[in-house]
């Protein structure tokens, strides 16, 4: 797969115009963006229209995390909004996972819609071993508890997950190969962590097997997004 195809930016901002600008202004140096709460709460469903009028994919992060019955409802919703990739939290158990995703293979079927890539999100980056076991009281490993949640995603019949690059190698053989995995928390060698805790550089990542890499901030937030973009795209090319 070329670089820019496993490359996501996540369009963190709250302003509908400033995002469409920045897609427009990375134009065909990318092919899929990831929009999550801050520009879904801010802008709603339409950006997700604006987006796909400039021919690109979508990445639709709201982590869903709820009851089954309201999580395979908005599954729904985004299926028929035409997202390429959505997620749902792990931890919301078997049955929500199972739910989701047997009511849009139904949907797809019955409408004749592509189906999204559902994907479960495992530990998030910005959680580290200590506050995954002090704070939340997970007693096993943060591996473990990865491996784990990513085995039931599987058996519940996702696509894949979200998980850091840490966790890509052990994933991919508990998992399969097959088995997607999106990896946040990426940040270049020059660019600090923030809140993130578990983070990789692109290159790491996708040595690690990661499919998906998302980056945000370290593009972004930068003085030239175009020359930073141009330099982490140098670097994947080398992993
Ligand atoms: O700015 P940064 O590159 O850290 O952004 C990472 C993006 O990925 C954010 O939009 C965040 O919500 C998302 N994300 C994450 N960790 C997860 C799942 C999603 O950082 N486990």
């Amino acid at each position: 797969m070329p670089w820019k195809e496993k490359l996501i930016i996540a369009l963190d901002v709250s302003d509908a115009d400033y995002a469409l600008e920045l897609v427009d202004k990375f134009g065909e140096q990318i092919e899929i963006y990831k929009v999550g709460l801050e520009l879904y709460t801010a802008a709603g469903p339409k950006i997700i229209d604006e987006i796909h009028k400039r021919k690109k994919r979508l990445f639709l992060d709201l982590k869903f995390h709820d009851i089954p019955n309201t999580v395979l409802k908005a599954a729904i919703t985004a299926t028929r909004l035409g997202v390429y990739m959505f997620n749902v939290h792990t931890s919301g158990g078997l049955e929500m996972m199972r739910r989701c995703r047997d009511s849009v293979v139904e949907l797809c079927l019955k409408e004749n819609l592509q189906k999204p890539k559902i994907l479960g999100v495992t530990v998030l980056t910005s959680l580290s071993p200590q506050i995954l076991r002090d704070e939340l009281g997970i007693q096993h490993s943060l591996n473990t508890h990865v491996r784990h949640l990513s085995a039931l995603a599987l058996k519940a019949g996702l696509d894949g997950v979200i998980a850091s690059g840490h966790e890509v190698a052990k994933i991919k053989s508990h998992c399969g190969e097959s088995f997607l995995i999106v990896t946040p928390g990426i940040r270049p060698s020059w660019h600090p962590p923030d809140d993130q805790h578990r983070t990789m550089t692109p290159k790491q990542a996708l040595r690690e097997g990661a499919d998906y890499i998302v980056m945000g901030r370290a593009i972004l937030n930068s003085d030239n997004p175009l020359k930073t973009l141009e330099l982490i795209s140098l670097e994947m090319l080398t992993a």
